[in-house]
């Protein structure tokens, strides 16, 4: 089953019909909202809101781990996630969207792995994820391509279909938030081969992968990152624009629910082979 994780401006998903809603409590605490299970077209798929439904969970302090859990609980094998960002690269105009396909991490305090060795929590469960935290491995993924080339191709062609001004890759640098960026750190975060940069990315995509889901992110440039932009950020232009694009983007959604094959051709399901010590 496809999850699908709303960013800013994106809480709730229409034309789905519901079947139900859970609000599990995971090992990791409690997620940011209740799942949502619906359908679209006899597929199913699990919605959650990364900031909760009346958007009270800062960037930071998002529960990442027990997000990504819950879904998992509930069936998820791959994940969509919807994110607003700042646009780093010149050629990256407001309202564009970009299938990020690689990341760089600047955040410092967040919970970023399952695996801690002795320290890891127990859980329930029989298969792979289960025994390495229940038998206490220490384990190091591989991200070298940290986001699922399967879903990001298909992606690239509903946009396409849809005639939807896009970039098919970019680099995402998470920064640790909440306060945007200085005109110094855009400068660096650029000269280091960022295009696009939000608060929320890291390390949503890396805990997906331990958990060996797929998982692909499609970032919406809500504004010109801090110094590119020629006046002071403010969260209401990044929500005024993301509602800008709703109806959009909740159209990709639909897509891509109705047109992922059931069938993973990526390997992202194999990324725990050979990965504990
Ligand atoms: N910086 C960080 N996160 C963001 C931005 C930004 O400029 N815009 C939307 N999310």
């Amino acid at each position: 089953m496809l999850g699908v994780i709303g960013g800013s401006g994106l809480y709730e998903l229409e034309g789905i019909k519901v079947l139900r809603e859970v609000y599990p409590e995971t090992p990791f605490g409690m997620p940011s909202s209740p799942v949502v299970l619906g359908e679209v077209e006899g597929k199913r798929v699990a919605f959650l809101a990364r900031h909760g439904r009346d958007h009270s969970y800062p960037p930071h302090l998002v529960p990442y781990r027990a997000n990504l859990w819950a879904l998992r609980e509930v069936g998820v094998k791959r994940v969509f996630a919807i994110s607003a960002v700042g646009g780093i690269n010149k050629l990256f105009q407001a309202g564009d969207f970009v299938i990020v396909d690689n990341f760089l991490d600047f955040t410092k305090r967040r919970d970023s792995t399952y695996y801690e060795g002795k320290f890891s929590v127990e859980v329930e469960g029989d298969d792979e994820v289960a025994r390495l935290l229940r038998e206490k491995k220490v384990v190091h993924i591989d991200v070298t391509e940290p986001y699922c080339p399967q879903i990001r191709t298909l992606l690239m062609k509903i946009l396409e279909d849809g005639r939807i001004r896009h970039h098919p890759a970019g680099t995402y640098a998470c920064t640790e938030g909440p306060r945007f960026e200085t005109s110094a750190e855009i400068s660096m975060l650029e000269k280091l081969g960022a295009d696009v940069v939000g608060m929320t990315g890291y390390p949503e995509v890396v805990l997906a992968r331990e958990l060996t889901m797929c998982y692909a992110s499609l970032c919406v440039v809500a504004n010109p990152a801090a110094g590119i932009s020629q006046h002071r950020l403010t969260s209401d232009e990044v929500i005024e624009l993301m509602s800008e694009k709703e109806k959009v983007l909740k159209g990709v959604v639909r897509e891509l629910i109705v047109r992922l094959s059931e069938e993973r051709t990526c390997g992202c399901e194999n990324i725990l082979e050979g990965a504990e010590v």
